[in-house]
């Protein structure tokens, strides 16, 4: 995943020119990245959360809810009522945080970017965003 999805150009592709999606959001202290996510519309009224990532020296500081109210106020901008994201059933650094935003379990899909045969499942975690709040769902 890393190899194909994190290269230096296919990042700086994605920061010149979303497609798709809203396009990266960073959090930045001291000049330093020291968090990063980005999500988009899946459908109408319908947001996801596609990708959040901290400096793992900095986790437990409250960045991460940041990032996700950032991309939370991008969707409710777009119309989103509820918002969607995928989490490994192994990750027990992401399950806990969604949790504590107020995301509730509602089923697996295929792993994206696994095979078929390999079988393996994400949770689909979701919670409905209140169109007159543009932070802390929970
Ligand atoms: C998941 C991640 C983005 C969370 O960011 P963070 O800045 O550490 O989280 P915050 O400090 O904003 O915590 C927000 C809430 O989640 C809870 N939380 C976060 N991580 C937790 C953990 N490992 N266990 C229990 N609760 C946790 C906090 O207690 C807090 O709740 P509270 O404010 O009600 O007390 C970060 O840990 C990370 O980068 N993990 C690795 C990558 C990953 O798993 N990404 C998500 C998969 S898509």
């Amino acid at each position: 995943m890393v190899a194909e999805y994190y290269t230096v150009e296919r990042i700086a592709r994605e920061i010149a020119a979303p497609e798709d999606w809203d396009g990266w959001i960073v959090a930045i202290e001291d000049g330093s990245v020291v968090g990063a996510g980005g999500g988009g519309m899946i459908e109408r009224r319908v947001g996801e959360v596609f990708v959040l990532y901290l400096d793992p020296e900095r986790r437990g500081e409250g960045i991460g809810t940041l990032l996700l109210d950032a991309i939370t106020r991008q969707q409710l901008a777009h119309g989103a009522r509820e918002q969607w994201v995928s989490v490994e059933p192994e990750n027990v650094k992401g399950l806990p945080f969604y949790k504590a935003r107020g995301f509730q379990a509602r089923g697996t899909r295929p792993t994206w970017g696994s095979a078929p045969e390999e079988g393996r499942s994400s949770l689909r975690l979701m919670r409905r965003l209140n169109q007159s709040r543009a932070q802390h769902q929970s």
